[in-house]
């Protein structure tokens, strides 16, 4: 299937790994890549050094290419956008800001910019910054999240930029994938259901949970504080959506979330933990390696796309 995005990245699916805080590391970027999709290493809070470290041992797995997601209001943005360049990375996408400060510096290094959006004004903005593509995020998805659904966001970014659109949020199969293309999307980025891979290094426990999460087994917590996160419930968000529910200071939810997708991601504590996943994980049944996943969806999306 070739589409704007297959020609952009380079890559034989159009299908993209979402670059996700803790679990999207060199493993997991290498193996979406070697089967055709497009790995992301997500940098998150990580310090510089160890994103470079992480990019060089995805290059020892793959030779094709692969991208690093940056978040733009991390303090080490500006030493991880320099070695996304120093390192030849094909790809970054964005979130959480700006990330205008570094186009020209990125657009003469060659490295493709695509930020991840959720609203129309954000996907014109970052067309205007000269962003290559924009991946549209709806509130399905997993992690931290904006308002508009999938459904209702992608025909309305679709219609305002000229920029391939890559949609997120709520896709876990063949269905979804169509459904995409058929919204206006060229490509889909999906998260959940590639952390319950073979190659991804996350806690059995955590996989486990995704794999027997229902369709209502999603929350959000951080509503009332600005910055929402999709996970499923667990001891954690019950009493974190509790304690919102009392109107406790700002700091203090803060605290209870300090460190805790990595406490649920590594050390399998998925009752205490941020176990961040979307609304789609209640159809994430299967444990299959990212090649299997790869072929199976794309095969079910060409069957009902008649490509
Ligand atoms: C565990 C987890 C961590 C995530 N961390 C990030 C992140 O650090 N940066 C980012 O841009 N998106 C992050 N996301 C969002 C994904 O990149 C992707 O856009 C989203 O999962 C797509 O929706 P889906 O989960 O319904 O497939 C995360 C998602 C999950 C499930």
């Amino acid at each position: 299937m070739k589409t704007r995005v297959t020609e952009l990245l380079q890559i034989e699916y159009p299908i993209i790994q979402g670059g996700m805080a803790w679990v999207a590391e060199h493993h997991l970027a290498a193996a979406v890549s070697e089967a055709g999709g497009f790995g992301l290493i997500g940098a998150a809070s990580a310090p510089p050094e160890i994103v470079r470290e992480e990019i060089r041992k995805a290059k020892e797995l793959t030779d094709k290419p692969f991208g690093v997601n940056i978040m733009l209001l991390n303090p080490n943005a500006d030493e991880v956008a320099k070695i996304v360049v120093e390192e030849g990375i094909q790809a970054v996408t964005t979130g959480a800001g700006n990330p205008e400060k570094y186009m020209s510096m990125w657009k003469e290094a060659g490295v493709k910019v695509i930020p991840v959006v959720a609203s129309v004004a954000m996907a014109k903005r970052m067309e205007r910054y000269g962003a290559d593509a924009v991946v549209a995020e709806g509130m399905e998805a997993g992690g931290h999240i904006g308002n508009q659904t999938t459904m209702a966001l992608i025909p309305q970014i679709v219609d305002a930029v000229n920029i391939p659109v890559i949609a997120a949020g709520g896709i876990g199969d063949g269905r979804g994938i169509a459904a995409s293309f058929m919204l206006g999307a060229e490509g889909v980025q999906m998260g959940t259901r590639f952390v319950v891979a073979d190659e991804s290094i996350v806690h059995e426990n955590y996989k486990n949970r995704i794999v027997k999460a229902k369709d209502i087994d999603s929350v959000v917590t951080g509503q009332s504080t600005g910055h929402p996160v999709r996970c499923l419930r667990n001891q954690m968000t019950k009493e974190y959506i509790k304690k919102e529910q009392e109107g406790v200071p700002f700091e203090e939810l803060e605290r209870m979330t300090l460190g805790s997708l990595r406490k649920a991601v590594m050390d399998g504590d998925i009752l205490n933990g941020t176990v961040m996943a979307g609304q789609i994980a209640g159809l994430v049944s299967k444990r299959q390696s990212c090649k299997e996943i790869l072929q199976e969806i794309m095969g079910e999306a060409e069957k009902l796309l008649h490509c």
